[in-house]
């Protein structure tokens, strides 16, 4: 396994390009598997929970081909569905695997799904999933570590699908489900986040009907009859995030090209409460820093509220700043595994259920650290960028399922960061 070595204290200066989401890039592939018409994506996120999607879908039968003079537009078309089955080992790697189940149901009436069972982060179950497919008809049934779903003869129906809870997947699951079924669909309670209306718009190219984007209530006109589409996937706005914490951090100042800025309210607010200096143009949001790093006190919640996904990364640029800090985390049970690891690099925090809070700390100190999921160890690379001397992060396969290019693109920032082979696993 690989780990990490970067040695700290210089302000990153420069521009990085944003790519597109992840979180809107694995919905977007799981669509494909609608139709047979061809789907081009373009802006499409070379990493390593992509590649994970793409190798479970082509065993469903779906073909993929590099689209266009961009490297980084892919076409994905499934002629026919070849298997209804994502398997264990591929869907206990990546748990979005999830999101082909509504997809397949509704192509072939039929979807036998591993449960992707817990990571890191929460036991993260897929009850709403579950319980929406059934109300627009599905039949159930949990055996043997899998989910077995299968539609009725006359295929899934139209129904008012009302969450008990927001989610993402599971709202993206029905939509997809919604968009094949016999008659309209009402979904309420929908989850908000940009990269389930990126979704939505996608479809609507394909040729659905889908009424309400972006609020919780949306109307599916079902029934559809798919055409081949073009889309260009949202730019994500979480490795925009981090970088701009990066930014912050290091006391420098990044163009984030392509930065979704209007998908990024709350996390620029709360950034700029931290002390950060944000300008706005056209392609890019630029971020500086206007002074000392000050404590401030955020909840994460559901779309529009600051994201349970740039929770760690504040967290790091928190241990810098003066004064008491303090995040509540309330959409995962688990999700301050950062903490420990911040606290070897000198950090003061102390968890108590779902709060955290932070004292800040003159300096940050290098040490070895452990990756424990994807968003924890980016905030072990940020507090690593500002602390003195080198650190070395370890198990640095969970930052590849999310951020493609990552030492390039801060190396060109002014980073000392390189990818070493790891030095025996302590
Ligand atoms: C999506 O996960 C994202 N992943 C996550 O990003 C993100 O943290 C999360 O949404 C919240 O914004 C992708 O889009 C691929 P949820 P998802 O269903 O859909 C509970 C990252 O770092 N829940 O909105 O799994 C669940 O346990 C990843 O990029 C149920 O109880 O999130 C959680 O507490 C991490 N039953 C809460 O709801 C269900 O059936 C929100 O989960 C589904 C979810």
């Amino acid at each position: 396994m690989d780990c990490i070595r970067i040695r700290g204290g210089q302000p990153l200066r420069g521009r990085v390009e944003i790519d597109g989401a992840k979180n809107a890039a694995l919905p977007l592939m799981a669509a494909s598997l609608l139709t047979d018409q061809p789907v081009t994506l373009a802006r499409y996120p070379e990493l390593g929970d992509t590649r994970s999607m793409l190798a479970l879908l082509r065993r469903l039968g779906v073909e993929v081909t590099p689209a266009g003079p961009c490297s980084r537009s892919l076409a994905l078309v499934t002629r026919r569905v070849a298997s209804t089955t994502a398997d264990y080992d591929l869907v206990r790697r990546m748990r979005a695997s999830v999101l082909v189940l509504g997809p397949l149901l509704v192509r072939s009436g039929q979807a036998e799904i591993s449960l992707p069972g817990g990571c890191a982060i929460g036991t993260r179950p897929i009850d709403l999933h579950l319980r929406a497919l059934a109300d627009l008809g599905a039949v159930i049934d949990l055996e043997g570590g899998y989910v077995r779903a299968r539609a009725p003869r006359q295929g899934l129906r139209g129904a008012r699908i009302r969450f008990a809870q927001v989610s993402v997947g599971a709202t993206e699951n029905a939509l997809m489900a919604a968009v094949l079924a016999r008659g309209e669909t009402r979904i309420e309670n929908a989850a908000r986040e940009p990269e389930v209306a990126d979704l939505a718009q996608c479809l609507t190219a394909m040729g659905a009907g889908i009424e309400g984007i972006g609020t919780s209530t949306l109307q599916v006109q079902g029934d559809t009859a798919f055409r081949p589409a073009s889309h260009r996937i949202l730019g994500d706005r979480i490795e925009a995030g981090s970088y701009a914490a990066g930014a912050l951090i290091t006391g420098g100042r990044i163009e984030l090209a392509g930065a979704p800025a209007d998908a990024m309210t709350a996390t620029l607010d709360v950034l700029r409460s931290v002390g950060a200096r944000i300008e706005l143009s056209p392609d890019a949001v630029v971020v500086g820093r206007s002074g000392a790093l000050t404590a401030t006190e955020v909840e994460t919640g559901v779309y529009p509220a600051f994201p349970t996904d740039m929770q760690a990364q504040l967290m790091a640029v928190l241990c810098l700043a003066g004064g008491r800090s303090r995040i509540v985390e309330n959409i995962f049970e688990n999700r301050f595994m950062h903490v420990s690891e911040l606290v070897r690099m000198g950090a003061r925090i102390r968890v108590r259920g779902r709060a955290a809070e932070i004292d800040g700390v003159r300096k940050l100190l290098a040490a070895p650290v452990m990756a424990t999921d994807l968003r924890a160890s980016l905030s072990l690379v940020l507090a690593a960028l500002a602390a003195e001397g080198e650190s070395v992060i370890r198990r640095v396969y969970h930052l590849d399922r999310g951020y493609s290019r990552l030492e390039a693109k801060l190396q060109a920032v002014g980073a000392t960061i390189r990818r070493a082979a790891e030095d025996g696993e302590t």
